[in-house]
């Protein structure tokens, strides 16, 4: 398995071509960023960490019939996947109201939200990624109904499936962020990562945020102990492998 051609290089990821044209290779770097990129700084090992922490998470997944890219994790941070077009909305599912929800709607930080939350994002950097509704992303061709309707159900899925996982390692998943993709067949798979750069989490006693919170306010140097905590209770230690 051979890297050979960079096609698309990401804030914190770099994806490559491979000898098989239906399989990529998605290398994690050691970048952490906020605010839509404008800060930006290297972690030791964050890429490792949270290649390991989303494959054991696309793994649990997929022994609970959700469909996954990911085929192998041949180093601790570079993931070989099945190739996919990736639909550009981010589908955001929220047990637990916070952040910007809290900030644009009357609503008290810490709310339960039952049912939960299911909000997508238009993936593009140079409008803010603003947010989607099913008219909107009719109208701009980015989705049929019919798809709208499979990215529901496989996000709800996805949260009752990991709201458990994450409950018994004694942390309350608040909210996370999912991305989704065609494979050649036309098959909508669970793409990107899993892992807390991208999801909200809290220690179940203490309520500590165990996520990339802490980078966004500012804590850059407990950010990497609250990974290799999520990572350290998610990972039996016959699977560890940094
Ligand atoms: P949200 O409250 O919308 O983000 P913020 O407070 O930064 O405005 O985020 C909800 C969850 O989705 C949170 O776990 C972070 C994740 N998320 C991403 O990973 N990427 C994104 O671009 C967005 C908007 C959210």
């Amino acid at each position: 398995m051979e890297k050979k051609e960079l096609i698309n290089g990401g804030k914190v990821k770099s994806v490559f071509t491979t000898d098989n044209e239906d399989q990529v290779i998605i290398e994690f770097r050691d970048d952490m960023t906020a605010g839509d990129g404008e800060r930006k700084e290297v972690m030791n090992n964050k890429g490792a960490y949270n290649a390991v922490i989303s494959t054991k998470i696309f793994r649990v997944l997929e022994e609970n019939g959700v469909e996954t890219q990911l085929i192998d994790l041949p180093q601790p941070n570079v993931m070989l996947a099945k190739k996919l077009e990736m639909i550009p909305i981010e589908v955001i599912v929220r047990n637990i109201a916070t952040g910007s929800l809290v900030r644009k709607y009357p609503i008290a930080d810490g709310t339960k939200l039952e049912p939960p939350i299911v909000q997508m994002d238009f993936k593009a950097d140079e409008y803010h990624d603003p947010m989607l509704n099913d008219s909107i992303i009719k109208a701009l061709g980015i989705a049929t109904q019919e798809e709208i309707d499979i990215l529901t159900e496989k996000a709800l899925k996805i949260n009752e499936v990991l709201t458990e996982f994450f409950a018994d390692a004694g942390i309350i998943l608040v909210d996370f962020k999912v991305e989704f993709g065609k494979d050649k067949d036309g098959n909508i798979l669970l793409g990107d990562e899993i892992s807390p750069d991208g999801c909200r989490l809290w220690d179940s006693e203490t309520l500590d945020m165990l996520d990339k919170e802490l980078f966004r306010k500012g804590k850059d140097n407990e950010v990497m102990d609250a990974y290799v905590e999520v990572y350290n209770r998610i990972i039996p230690d016959d699977e560890k492998v940094i």
